[in-house]
């Protein structure tokens, strides 16, 4: 039957003119819908003698298959071209390696900070708090310097507008009174008030900013008050610090005389590498000295009976040293890059 070979044809070049599955489902209709030309051949069985139409029925089933099985494998070739171009719009490589998790680190000024504590904890101080946004009592007048004081000038202080004797910190040795204070009280009823052995690590602010200076930065203060302290129990407790801190013995320390109105006498820390690329180099690190009698005062304590040291040290500074680091801006840039190098 040549007319069912041309309607295979007719039916395979039409379903392959259908170019999306909505279309196919068109065409298809024309062929195997109700009143679609396989279909209507099959109604014409009905007038056929039985003889006549078993052999027909045969040959008409076959090529309605065949019908078949072309719009089958047309729907699978649409099907998978419709999914590759859905893939390739979407371009979802699903053979790319995962973008993973990554793990957060210590940003390196917080490093040398709990290095900073634990090595002070080793030696019995405890770490002390005190508020960033400090009264000017605490910041100045308490540490010997009143109002008008000269060394006033020696910090470029941020004030707080509209708020009167309140600014952001200049220093942490505001600490050092309010952990006299706390220390004080908490031994008001004993018969005898055990050493006071705090260091104070923070955020300190002052109006200046180049490479070696941000307008926010950060101290330790370091405080030991008791009965018989010394000078020279500062200089061993800084000396083997800074050793323990840079893992070197091979270092030179020198305490330089200077002056601050909350200690008496005064010095400047500066220490020099004997090896490694700063070889040689006074890298100053430190201030110290003896508390004033005045201080101990404003702290509650009896400046007869008691005396202590103090120091004041730039955790930053410590930080560049420690990592060969040479401008302090990095550290506050926020820079992936170079942040992530200093991760374990
Ligand atoms: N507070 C001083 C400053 O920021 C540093 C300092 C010097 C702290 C001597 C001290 C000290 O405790 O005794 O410039």
């Amino acid at each position: 039957m040549n007319n069912l070979d041309q309607l295979l044809k007719d039916a395979a070049a039409a379903f392959a003119a259908a170019t999306d599955i909505n279309a196919l489902e068109q065409v298809k209709a024309k062929f195997l819908g109700k009143s679609g030309s396989v279909t209507e051949l099959l109604k014409g069985l009905a007038k056929l003698d039985p003889e006549a139409r078993k052999e027909a029925g045969a040959l008409i089933n076959r090529c309605k298959k065949g019908v078949e099985d072309f719009l089958e494998a047309r729907r699978e070739a649409l099907r998978t071209a419709q999914l590759e171009a859905q893939l390739a719009a979407e371009a979802l490589d699903v053979t790319l390696p995962g973008r993973g998790m990554g793990t957060g680190g210590l940003h390196p000024v917080v490093r040398t900070q709990e290095r900073f504590e634990t090595l002070f904890r080793s030696i019995g101080f405890e770490v002390a708090e005190g508020p960033e946004i400090e009264e000017d009592w605490f910041n100045f007048t308490a540490l010997n310097t009143p109002d008008n004081h000269p060394a006033r000038s020696m910090h470029d202080t941020f004030y707080i507008e509209g708020a009167k004797d309140v600014l952001l910190r200049t220093h942490t040795s505001p600490v050092q009174i309010r952990a006299m204070k706390a220390h004080v009280a908490r031994y008001a009823n004993a018969e005898s008030m055990p050493e006071l052995r705090i260091i104070a690590p923070g955020r300190v602010y002052r109006v200046d900013s180049d490479a070696t200076h941000s307008p926010m930065f950060h101290q330790v203060e370091g405080l030991w008050v008791g009965e018989d302290i010394s000078f020279a129990g500062l200089k061993g407790v800084i000396v083997d610090f800074l050793q323990r801190f840079f893992e070197t013995d091979e270092m030179q320390v020198r305490f330089r005389p200077s002056f601050f109105p909350f200690t008496e006498p005064s010095a400047e820390i500066d220490f020099a590498f004997m090896s490694g690329p700063n070889k040689g180099r006074w890298l100053e690190i430190a201030g110290c000295g003896m508390v004033h009698p005045n201080v101990l005062k404003h702290g509650g304590i009896d400046a007869q009976r008691y005396t202590g040291f103090a120091f004041g040290m730039g955790l930053d500074r410590l930080t560049m040293l420690r990592y060969g680091v040479n401008d302090l801006r990095l550290f506050f840039e926020n820079d992936q890059r170079f942040l992530a190098q200093f991760q374990d």
